[in-house]
């Protein structure tokens, strides 16, 4: 549960990601599949190289469902609910044992891809953000991130 003062920060530094959103999605799935490439067996159907069409198309889609979620932060389970949907049934990113069970490197464990993204992203926006990235602000989106994951994993079971 994210405090009154961890969601305002979050609000506000995510208001300073405005001019950056186009890019900062694209650049950590970039980063994902660099830094843990048994990610890529999620997007077989994807030209991933680095500045792919794709991949920046998909970015954008992922950080426009961050920016619902950082307008739900009180409901988060609701504001996502489709995603969630889609991520467990459909895509059935596995959200504890490492991407794809019989299919993970072991280098990965125990991390789940949805902590990877999460560590990704925090990763790019403290790029983005440098010194406006505190480490309160850094506590905050993890643990906003940690909620956004938990929510897409909750219907896995
Ligand atoms: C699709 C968001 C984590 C794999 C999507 C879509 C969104 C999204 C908005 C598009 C849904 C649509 O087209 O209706 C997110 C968010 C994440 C997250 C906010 C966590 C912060 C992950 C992770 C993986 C993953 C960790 C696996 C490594 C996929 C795949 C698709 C998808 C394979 C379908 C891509 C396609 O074929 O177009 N995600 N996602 N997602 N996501 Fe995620």
């Amino acid at each position: 549960m994210l405090t009154a003062e961890e969601q305002s920060l979050i609000q506000k530094v995510w208001e300073k990601t405005a001019s950056h959103r186009d890019e900062i999605g694209g650049e950590s799935l970039y980063r994902l599949f660099t830094s843990y490439p048994s990610t890529k067996t999620y997007f077989p159907h994807f030209d991933l190289s680095c500045g792919s069409e794709q991949i920046r198309s998909h970015g954008k889609k992922v950080v426009a469902a961050l920016s619902t979620a950082v307008k739900s932060l009180d409901n988060l389970s609701q504001a996502l609910s489709e995603l969630s949907s889609l991520h467990a049934y459909n895509l059935r990113v596995d959200p504890e044992l490492g991407p794809g069970t019989g299919n993970r490197s072991s280098d990965v464990e125990p991390h789940s891809a949805l902590q990877l993204l999460s560590q990704c992203i925090q990763v790019v926006l403290a790029l983005h953000l440098g010194k406006e990235y505190t480490p309160e602000v850094h506590a905050a989106f993890d643990k906003f991130l940690s909620a956004v994951a938990a929510v897409l994993s909750e219907k896995y079971r």
